[in-house]
């Protein structure tokens, strides 16, 4: 039995387009938790370019279920994190010039540094949880550093078909069970849609998946001929 947690910064980039009030990701948010979501999940990125930080903070004030805050670690984050108090945060690699996030973060290559930031947030009672790539090395030094959840990164399972898709499940079964038996939480997220996620569910030490574009492409075609009928009918003909 796993919990579902959506992303909304889907609905803040497509508000950003016109630089307006709508769509709302905060309203989003709530209908997703009526939806049965029980978790939302928003990426504050130094850029700013989709969710906001007035975004952030009516999200930390109105979640019911739980915010999880995806973030790099820079001061910048870490303070705004401890400050809001999202139930968790979880440590992603930001580049500038990405679409969305391109990979798991290098946790084995930067452990030094990332091990204090951990802790700072731990410290103000946030859980900690780290997006890594299926890799033993990476698990543990998640667990090194003091994580207390890894976000297995699923984007290239998403990405592969047929024996090489197969191959990238078994992968992430693997970095499933290790985190597990290291006493880790573990989520799994990004690139899953509609056709890929049920494999996925039958890794039972996968407690949640977090997904974003695919819900919101489908809302968008769930709820078109519903918006359409609603504009013509103002129009008089
Ligand atoms: N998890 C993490 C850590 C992410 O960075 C993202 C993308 O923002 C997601 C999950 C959701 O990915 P997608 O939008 O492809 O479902």
């Amino acid at each position: 039995m796993a919990k579902l947690g959506v992303n909304v910064d889907h609905v803040a980039t497509v508000r950003q387009a016109r630089g307006g009030v709508e769509p709302d990701p905060v309203t989003a948010a709530a209908i997703c938790e009526m939806a049965g979501a029980e978790s939302i999940v928003a990426h504050l990125r130094e850029d700013r370019r989709h969710v906001q930080d007035r975004d952030l903070r009516l999200l930390a004030e109105s979640v019911k279920t739980r915010l999880d805050m995806e973030m790099a670690a820079t001061d910048e984050m870490i303070g705004i994190a401890c400050e809001l108090r999202p139930a968790i945060c979880t440590i992603v690699p930001e580049k500038r010039a990405e679409l969305t996030t391109e990979g798991g973060l290098d946790v084995a290559g930067q452990q030094a540094d990332l091990t204090p930031r951990i802790a700072r947030l731990k410290d103000a009672g946030i859980i900690v949880s780290m997006f890594v790539e299926p890799s033993g090395e990476q698990i543990k030094a998640c667990r090194d550093a003091g994580a207390d959840f890894v976000e297995i990164h699923t984007g290239n399972y998403a990405n592969l078909h047929g024996a090489e898709q197969d191959k990238e499940l078994e992968r992430i079964r693997e970095a499933a069970l290790l985190a597990a038996a290291l006493g880790m939480g573990v989520n799994a997220g990004h690139g899953l849609d509609y056709h890929n996620i049920q494999p996925l569910t039958r890794i039972p030490e996968i407690t949640e998946f977090n997904i974003g574009h695919s819900i919101m492409a489908r809302a968008m075609f769930h709820g078109l001929d519903r918006a359409v009928r609603d504009m013509r009918a103002l129009i008089p003909h």
